[in-house]
């Protein structure tokens, strides 16, 4: 009670920047960790107003009262996705959780490239597991769309198989599943986006979906790190599918962006500021070859610009993760105000109909402005 009392303070922006710049004086793990106690101590800020119309979404049958997500790595056990929820986000993403409990790689495996705002991170699936994460799901109702992200576990003698697990742990639970083959932390992994491997990943989870009781969307996360023939590989094997949507993106392997800086030698893959324009690019690409095919943009949004950058690169709705660790919570709201003044400022009336306005320039690089 006193310590839920205490939430409102976080609410002042001096207050809740000094616990930000403290956050950031510790190892990066041991931050993250408090963080997710302090939302479970009920910490968080919670919104205190609705969304407005202009930020309402439908993306693949769901109902979103905004667009923007918590991205998939921050709360991998499920432990707080109310409070995350309370806090704004149209959808939060919990996970990757895999079949069976891991304890993920060695420590350190989270670090800052703070020259960049970029965070490089080795994990490794360090998860709970499904049945701990289900249980702390089951019978939960938050203000928002719950995403169960799942994976493989890294010793597991089929991955497909571990795949075809969450799917019908899941399919009933969620409202909606991300199917994440793009994590560069456990072996092997990423080879699953590959044509004959993909085809069968995606053949056996639909087909283990279309068993379920419900018809639970899935997406497909893929990696930053594929040229244009992998591309049109992934595009022609999910046209041939019933799949609901792709995410672009995860973290990458490249260091291009931040050559020289403390900490970017780390093996790993890159998040945050330092992946926005890769991502970014890809997404557009990508959006070129599976036409109204929804999908989620993520990457190394920081801003207001970024996230709208998003949209208008082909994204009908975005999710965030490290620039949360640099700017903090506020973030989420500045965002929102942001699509609400660009919205208006277009003469539009709904975050929609900016989806896809400069996918040409951003296939290309950067548009100027
Ligand atoms: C510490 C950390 C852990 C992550 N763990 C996962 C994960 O378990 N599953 C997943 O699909 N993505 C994971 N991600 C990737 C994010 O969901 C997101 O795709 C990526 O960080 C790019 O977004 P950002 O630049 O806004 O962070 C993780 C990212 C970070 C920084």
């Amino acid at each position: 009670m006193i310590l839920s009392a205490l939430s409102p303070l976080l609410r002042i922006p001096a207050l809740s920047g000094l616990i930000q710049q403290a956050l950031l004086k510790m190892d990066a793990e041991t931050a993250h960790s408090a963080t997710i106690a302090a939302l479970r101590l009920g910490l968080a800020p919670e919104q205190t107003h609705a969304d407005g119309p202009e930020l309402r979404t439908s993306l693949c049958g769901l109902d979103l009262k905004n667009p923007v997500g918590m991205a998939a790595g921050f709360d991998k056990n499920a432990e707080v996705p109310r409070p995350l929820a309370q806090m704004g986000f149209g959808m939060v993403e919990i996970g990757t959780v895999t079949p069976r409990s891991q304890a993920g790689n060695a420590k350190p495996r989270l670090f800052r490239v703070p020259g960049a705002q970029g965070v490089i991170n080795r994990m490794g699936f360090n998860n709970d597991g499904h049945d701990a994460a289900f249980a702390r799901l089951n019978g939960l109702h938050f203000p928002a769309a719950l995403g169960v992200n799942i994976g493989a576990n890294k010793d597991s003698e089929d991955f497909v198989a571990d795949y075809v697990i969450g799917v019908q742990k899941f399919a009933d639970l969620a409202d909606y599943l991300t199917v994440n083959i793009s994590s560069p932390n456990t072996s092997g992994l990423r080879n699953l986006q590959a044509d004959e491997a993909l085809r069968r990943l995606l053949g056996e989870l639909l087909a283990a979906r279309a068993k379920a009781r419900t018809r639970v969307p899935v997406f497909l996360k893929i990696a930053p790190d594929l040229d244009k023939a992998a591309l049109d590989v992934i595009a022609k094997v999910v046209l041939a599918t019933d799949l609901d949507g792709l995410i672009i993106s995860n973290t990458t392997i490249a260091r291009d962006s931040v050559i020289g800086l403390e900490n970017a030698a780390e093996i790993g893959g890159l998040s945050g500021k330092p992946l926005f324009d890769l991502s970014t690019q890809k997404l557009a690409q990508m959006r070129q070859r599976v036409g109204d095919l929804p999908i989620i943009g993520v990457g190394g949004i920081h801003s207001p610009q970024s996230a709208l950058a998003k949209f208008e690169a082909g994204a009908n709705a975005v999710q965030l993760y490290s620039a949360l660790v640099f700017g903090g919570l506020d973030l989420l709201d500045t965002i929102k105000r942001g699509f609400v003044a660009a919205v208006h400022a277009q003469a539009k009336t709904n975050i929609a109909q900016l989806v896809g306005s400069r996918t040409a320039q951003w296939a290309v690089g950067e548009p100027e402005s």
